[in-house]
C-alpha cells in the first residue's frame, strides 16, 4: 500500500489531463473538413515538388488554425520522408514556425524587424543566434536570406499571430518576393500567416494582399454541436469513464458558443478546470455546478490576463483606482485619480504622465470596459466633470492579482485624506 498522503485525492478524475493541455495536437482534426481540405490544396504543391503556395488564415479565437496547422504540417513532413524513400528525386522540405506574439522581452510591440531575427535565430545554431537589437534591418533580412539559400529545397515559413507585427507589414512583404527579387536562388519559399484579427486583414497593404492572400482560409466559429464532438473526443482520453455525463459536455459547449463565440480553446478549458474542482472536492463524477464554477474562476483569470497585457501607465491608473475604491472614494473625479496615480506611478519608479497625458489613458481604459465613466452636470455653478469607478468585470482583487502576477507586487499607500 502506498503511504497516505496530503497530496492523494479520494477520487480520480483524470486518466490523462495532458491531453486537455494548450500545447496538445489531437490526433484527429473534427468538424474542419471544408477548410482543411482547402489547406490541403495550398501544401500539395510541396509534397508534389512545385513551387510552394503562400495562404492567409484567419478566424475568432480558439476555431482550430493553430491545431490545423500543426497537424496538417506535421502529416506533410510525414509523408514526404516516405515519399522520399521510395523516390531517386528526394524532394527537401524545411518548416519553419514563429509565434509572433511575445517576441519582445520589454513587452514594446512586435515587429518585421523582430520577425525577421526570429526566424534568424530559429534557423541558426544557438551558438550562432543574434541579439533582438542592433542591426540594420537590412542586415538582418540578408542574414535570414544566406540562411534560407543554405537550405535550400522549399522553405515552408509559418508566422502564427502575425497581427501582432501592427501596421509594419515588411516581412510579408519581403518574403514571398525573395527569390523574384533575387534575394535567393537555391531555395523557394511558401509563407503562411495565421490571424484572429479582423482588422489586420482588411489593413494589409495591396502589395502583401495579392500575394500572401493567394489563398485565403477562412476558420469559421464552431456551433455547440460541433463543440460538444470534440469534447466527446477529448474526454474519452483524458477523464475516466463514468466521470462525466452528456449534460456536463453540453453545457461546456453551450457556454463556450454563447460566452466565448464558439472557441474549442474554451470549451476544453471549461471542462478541465470543471474536472480540477471536482477532483479536488472528492467527487467521483463532474456535476454541472463544478462547470458554472469553472467558468467563473476561468472568467476571473481572463480579466487578470488582460490586465498584465496593458501598458504600464493603465496599470498604474488601474492601480490607483482600487486604492481609491478600497478607501470607499469611488466614483472619483479625473482630479483625484490623478493624485493617486501620481504616488502609484513614483512607487514603482515611473515619471507619473500629467493629468492631461493621464486622462486619454484613462478614457481609453473606459472604452475597453476596465471602468465605468459617470457624466456629472452640476449646472452653471458647479459645472460639467466626470467620475470614475471600477466596471463590474473589474475589482481591486483582479487589479492586485495582476499585479503580483507581473512579478510587480502590491503596494498599499496611506491615503491621503479628501481635500
Ligand atoms: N477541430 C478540432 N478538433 C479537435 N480539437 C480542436 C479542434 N479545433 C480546435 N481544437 C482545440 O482547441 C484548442 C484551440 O485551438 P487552436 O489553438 O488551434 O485555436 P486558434 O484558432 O489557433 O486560436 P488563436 O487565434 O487564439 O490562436 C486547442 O487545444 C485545439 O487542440
Ligand atoms: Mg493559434
Amino acid at each position: 500500500m502506498p503511504p497516505d498522503s496530503i497530496f492523494e485525492d479520494e477520487a480520480e478524475v483524470f486518466r490523462n489531463i495532458e491531453v486537455l493541455e494548450e500545447d496538445y495536437t489531437p490526433d484527429t482534426i473534427l468538424c474542419r473538413d471544408d477548410v482543411m481540405n482547402e489547406y490541403i490544396n495550398v501544401l500539395k504543391p510541396i509534397y508534389k515538388g512545385r513551387p510552394p503556395q503562400n495562404a492567409f488564415l484567419y478566424g475568432d479565437t480558439g476555431v482550430g488554425k493553430t491545431a490545423v496547422t500543426n497537424h496538417l504540417t506535421n502529416q506533410l513532413e510525414r509523408d514526404i520522408v516516405q515519399k522520399n524513400e521510395e523516390e531517386d528525386d528526394p524532394i527537401e522540405l524545411t518548416i519553419v514556425k514563429v509565434n509572433c506574439q511575445n517576441l519582445t522581452s520589454t513587452g514594446e510591440e512586435t515587429s518585421s524587424y523582430q520577425v525577421a531575427i526570429a526566424l534568424v535565430n530559429e534557423l541558426r545554431p544557438p551558438k550562432d543566434m543574434i541579439a533582438s537589437t542592433g542591426y540594420a534591418p537590412q542586415a538582418v533580412y540578408s542574414m535570414l536570406y544566406d540562411e534560407i539559400d543554405e537550405l535550400g529545397g522549399t522553405v515552408l515559413i509559418i508566422l502564427d499571430e502575425v497581427d501582432r507585427i501592427g501596421g509594419d507589414d515588411t516581412i510579408l512583404y519581403e518574403l514571398p518576393r525573395a527569390r523574384a527579387n533575387e534575394k535567393i536562388e537555391n531555395a523557394r519559399i511558401g509563407l503562411v500567416g495565421i490571424s484572429n484579427d479582423y482588422t489586420f486583414r482588411t489593413n494589409l497593404s495591396p502589395k502583401v494582399k495579392d500575394t500572401l492572400c493567394e489563398t485565403e482560409l477562412k476558420f469559421p466559429a464552431y456551433n455547440a454541436n460541433q463543440l460538444r464532438e470534440i469534447l466527446h473526443d477529448r474526454a474519452a482520453s483524458a477523464l475516466h469513464d463514468g466521470t462525466y455525463t452528456e449534460d456536463v459536455i453540453a453545457l461546456c459547449a453551450a457556454l463556450a458558443t454563447r460566452e466565448s463565440s464558439g472557441s474549442a480553446r474554451k470549451a476544453i478549458n471549461l471542462l478541465r478546470r470543471a474536472g480540477e474542482i471536482a477532483e479536488n472536492d472528492g467527487q467521483t463524477e463532474i456535476t454541472e455546478a463544478n462547470v458554472h464554477q469553472a467558468k467563473d474562476d476561468l472568467e476571473y483569470g481572463d480579466m487578470v490576463d488582460s490586465i498584465t497585457d496593458q501598458d504600464a501607465h493603465k496599470q498604474y491608473i488601474l492601480a490607483a483606482v482600487a486604492h481609491l475604491s478600497k478607501a470607499d472614494r469611488t466614483p472619483a473625479r479625473v482630479k483625484e485619480v490623478h493624485r493617486t496615480y501620481e504616488h502609484v506611478a513614483s512607487a514603482y519608479g515611473a515619471d507619473p504622465l500629467s493629468q492631461r497625458g493621464m486622462y486619454n489613458h484613462l478614457t481609453k481604459l473606459a472604452m475597453l470596459g476596465f471602468l465605468t465613466s459617470h457624466d456629472n452636470n452640476e449646472g452653471i455653478k458647479g459645472g460639467q466633470y466626470y467620475e470614475f469607478e471600477f466596471s463590474d468585470e473589474v475589482d481591486s482583487k483582479k487589479v492586485a492579482e495582476a499585479f503580483e502576477q507581473m512579478g510587480l507586487g502590491w503596494q498599499t499607500f496611506q491615503m491621503q485624506k479628501r481635500l
